[in-house]
């Protein structure tokens, strides 16, 4: 008699992913207050300087424990609500009002922030090392034209480990029985920091006739960018999404969820805005049913996968890349490897590439 499959999983490492993570719009943070921002399983303080940067601290003050971000920001300095000792955007208190010295170890930690796609990204490493170029969050020209809307953003918490998110990337099966999406072809791209889904599918309401092209790359551990085309209402909608995350704690996460959509002509402002949300509604109701999923399963590290499963093992050895510190990163987690699924059995395949690399 063959045995039974046991599930295993080992409890999740006290760890977070290296790498860039979106904290969302920039704008929201832009209004010279400190936002509270719980992530990597402690709070950070995120706020815009006089010098018109945006600034990431470690937001319990050394001093007695006090939350910085429920202090004031003065100049390009955060005022703790406690006993006022003022913390440069260096993390080292310049000034405390009531003593001439400043004990030398008075410093909090700092964290890398960069301004991109007017999102605000906060870089993450436990080793403490600074972000390489290459790993740098690329520009979408869309969101600076005129000819697009600006982002319609939503964000909710999810209560679950985020390696459950990142399984989606491979996880091919599901398309039809948890989102009602048909795939006529599927291919999963790995390469360096960047992990790709080709998807060729149909969807009765986002769907062209001959079906809805995705490519979906993830640059990193957790900011990912869509390129998609579909139809609605008889017209041809482009559109960029956005799906980012945020680890709150080892079993919670910030889900981000955005939309740039390209106007269309003849529309007025509000009528293309209007038209981006019942998109991004829809769009949306996707995620719920993964959530539907997620409530109610358990984490499993080695999944029974048979012939028409995506690479899930593969996708995690990539993903795994973040939880190791850079030097100790296995080159077949950074190796180009393309994996294709024919279910359709198409004789041409879609050309296959990273978003917008074509
Ligand atoms: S706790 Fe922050 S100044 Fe005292
Ligand atoms: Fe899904």
């Amino acid at each position: 008699m063959p045995s039974m499959r046991t599930i295993e999983a080992q409890p999740i490492a006290n760890r977070y992913a290296r790498g860039w993570h979106c904290l969302g719009l920039a704008s929201e943070f832009s209004d010279g207050q400190p936002h509270t921002v719980n992530a990597f399983g402690t709070r950070l303080v995120a706020y815009r300087g006089d010098d018109a940067r945006f600034h990431v601290l470690d937001a319990h003050c050394p001093h007695m424990g006090a939350d910085l971000s429920h202090g004031v920001v003065r100049n390009n300095s955060l005022v703790c609500p406690f006993h006022n000792w003022s913390w440069g955007c260096d993390g080292i208190c310049n000034s405390i009002p009531y003593s001439i010295t400043i004990p030398p170890t008075a410093r909090v930690k700092s964290w890398p922030t960069c301004e991109q796609n007017h999102l605000l990204f906060v870089w993450h490493d436990p080793a403490g090392k600074s972000p390489s170029a290459e790993l740098d969050i690329p520009r979408i020209d869309a969101c600076y034209s005129d000819d697009w809307n600006d982002w319609v953003m939503e964000k909710w918490t999810i209560n679950t480990n985020c390696r459950e998110l990142i399984d989606n990337v491979s996880d091919m099966a599901h398309f039809i029985s948890v989102h009602g999406v048909p795939v006529e072809y599927f291919a999963n791209i790995f390469e360096g920091h960047k992990a790709t889904q080709v998807m060729l599918g149909k969807s009765s309401q986002l769907a062209m006739e001959g079906g809805l092209l995705t490519y979906a790359t993830y640059y990193g551990p957790a900011y990912q960018i869509t390129e998609m085309k579909g139809e609605m209402g008889g017209f041809t909608i482009d559109s960029i999404l956005l799906n980012c995350h945020v680890p709150i704690s080892l079993n919670s996460f910030d889900l981000r969820f955005g939309m740039l959509v390209r106007k269309i002509p003849g529309l007025g402002e509000e009528q293309n805005q209007e038209m981006a949300r019942t998109y991004i509604k829809f769009t949306q109701q996707g995620f719920y049913q993964d959530v539907a999923i997620w409530d109610n399963k358990v984490r499993i590290d080695n999944p029974l996968l048979c012939e028409g499963d995506g690479p899930i093992y593969h996708l995690r050895r990539w993903y795994q890349q973040f939880y190791q510190d850079d030097g100790e990163v296995p080159a077949a987690a950074r190796e180009h490897r393309v994996f294709e699924l024919n279910p359709g059995g198409l004789s041409t395949a879609p050309p296959l590439h990273h978003v917008f690399e074509r």
